[in-house]
């Protein structure tokens, strides 16, 4: 296996690795250890199928399965397809996923280590990739804030919610995701979640608060808690911490849930194919250790 960092603030390709076969041990803690330092990697030319790929994702942490549960692999509830294809005029996957910017499941009392997706089809125009998924680094983010907002915040939580970006996602002009059910309300409740949490494979610092889900600084006046958030959102996209996955089919692309954030690139039409798989590992596992 050879690791191969962009260079740049995130991302490193991985190469001379089947992801259809088991891991090694030894592969598996080299894999970790990459996860904590580059945040982004891409696995090119990966042929693995469906079975193989839980295996892979599930070997990091428990698999989750997505509250709204609409669109997955026959047989993998745990493997979503996210897609704007349709046959027989009907949708084959979530065609809006992750369109802003966000981290999956902060939403959750139990917070994801990784997402990880691999392209079946992806659009293109003029031989150009379209659907880039873009990163920010929030080890760095944090770093980069200013001493007294790291005093300031130090020890503070935010309040989590599903629904806030659900319901943005609704109230784009032509959207079709239905409006949450009671029970689906009941399954993902509001959560806090730390401001700054301590990363569980670098044990360092990331900024640990997104525009998708956060809603408000808890135990905060409204004003100062909406400012700081304004704060914390604009800082945190700077270009200085922004990584963009342009991507090739076979690609599998794995990604720190933690140490990042990431929007997915709706520039192509729907004439324009674009099929990812993608699962979601859970934080389940003790990766300190693991990675040490
Ligand atoms: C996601 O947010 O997991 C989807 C990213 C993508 O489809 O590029």
């Amino acid at each position: 296996m050879e690791i191969k960092p962009t260079g740049g603030t995130l991302g490193a390709r991985i190469e001379g690795i089947d992801l259809g076969k088991p891991l090694t041990d030894q592969d598996f803690r080299t894999i970790l250890r990459a996860l904590g330092a580059h945040g982004v990697l891409c696995f090119p030319d990966q042929t693995l199928g469906v079975d193989a790929f839980a295996a892979f994702g599930g070997r990091f942490g428990e698999l989750e399965i997505n509250v709204a549960n609409r669109f997955h692999e026959p047989g993998h509830p745990e493997m979503m397809i996210l897609s704007n294809i349709k046959r027989d005029g009907q949708p084959i996957g979530a065609g809006d996923a992750g369109q802003g910017w966000h981290t999956d499941m902060s939403y959750s009392h139990d917070i994801a280590l990784a997402n990880i997706l691999h392209a079946q089809e992806v659009p293109q125009r003029d031989g150009k990739p379209l659907g880039d998924t873009q990163f920010l680094n929030m080890h760095a983010a944090y770093e980069d804030l200013p001493a007294d907002l790291k005093t300031r915040l130090a020890g503070r939580t935010a309040t989590h919610d599903f629904a806030k970006f659900w319901d943005m996602m609704r109230a784009r002009p032509g959207n079709t995701r239905p409006p949450l059910t009671d029970e689906q309300r009941a399954k993902k409740p509001p959560v806090k979640q730390p401001i700054f949490r301590t990363h569980p494979i670098t044990g360092r610092y990331v900024l640990y608060c997104n525009p998708g889900y956060a809603m408000r600084i808890d135990g905060m006046e409204e004003g100062e808690s909406a400012d700081l958030l304004d704060f914390l959102f604009r800082h945190q996209s700077q270009e200085k911490f922004l990584h963009a996955h342009h991507w090739t089919r076979g690609d599998v692309l794995m990604w720190d849930n933690i140490g990042t954030t990431h929007n997915a690139v709706a520039d192509y039409r729907e004439d324009e194919p674009r099929y990812m798989r993608r699962v979601q590992v859970m934080a389940t596992l003790d990766y300190g250790k693991l990675a040490a």
